[in-house]
């Protein structure tokens, strides 16, 4: 397969990836889109499953499920396609939540009381963040958590292979709140999940937005060497 990476170790690829939320409106074309598609393919899987289904939305099909989608969540029409979290979130995790998105709101401008300005900047989601194109993946709904690892690691690839390509992403749960509504405006059965949308694009360099780089935590504290 030819290597369109320009120079990009493999290295940079996966530590200079953080969430883009906020695209320009040149378009990706759907070549490009294929290729990514067709190296992330190569993700591993038990016993080389390859679960995932995916939908790629561009043009007209983007525009209207983002309107539909829109319409629903200013409605207050959530159906949560599957528990994505705990009821309450402990720490380390509540801490590590909410410095990010504090850290997202000082950027986008947004005081953290702000309640109808965090609204606002939460429905960007379903604009795609001004993205021109969108990934939603899918599997059949049957599959169990191995096919979930799966799916988590196909989606990585697609994040790490896009910037390869010259383009950038964000993950998005958030349209998983309106899994019915994705399903039913890509006329996707109800045997299939809706595991998360993706933005893909190209990003904005001016927008203060992106240039969040969240924290980690260091290898010592995730990490426990064991040999002796
Ligand atoms: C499965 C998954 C779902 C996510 N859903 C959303 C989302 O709906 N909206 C959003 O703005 N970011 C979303 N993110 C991005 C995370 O907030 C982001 O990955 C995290 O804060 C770490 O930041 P980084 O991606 O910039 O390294 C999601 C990430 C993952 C892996």
């Amino acid at each position: 397969m030819k290597d369109s990476s320009n120079g990009m170790s493999g290295i940079e690829a996966v530590t200079g990836r953080h969430s883009i939320r906020n695209f320009l409106p040149d378009p990706v074309p759907e070549k490009v889109i294929r290729s990514i598609l067709a190296e992330a393919a190569r993700a591993p899987s038990g016993t080389n499953t390859q679960p995932w289904l995916v939908h790629v939305v561009t043009d007209a099909a983007r525009d209207r499920l983002s309107q539909a989608v829109l319409a629903a969540a200013r409605a207050g029409d959530v159906n949560e396609e599957y528990k994505y979290a705990p009821d309450t979130w402990r720490e380390p995790y509540l801490a590590r939540r909410r410095k990010v998105g504090f850290d997202l709101y000082a950027l986008y401008g947004i005081d953290r009381h702000d309640m109808a300005g965090r609204q606002r900047a939460m429905l960007r989601n379903f604009e795609f963040f001004g993205a021109p194109a969108g990934l939603f993946f899918t599997m059949e709904r049957s599959l169990l958590h191995g096919s979930w690892l799966d799916m988590g690691m196909f989606m990585q690839n697609v994040m790490i292979l896009a910037r390869l390509h010259g383009l950038e992403t964000c993950a998005q749960q958030a349209w998983c709140n309106y899994g019915h509504v994705v399903r039913r405006e890509l006329g996707i059965g109800d045997e299939y999940i809706l595991i998360s949308g993706m933005s893909l694009g190209h990003p904005n360099p001016e927008a203060p937005e992106n240039t969040l780089i969240s924290e980690r935590a260091p290898v010592e504290q995730f990490t426990t060497f064991h040999s002796a």
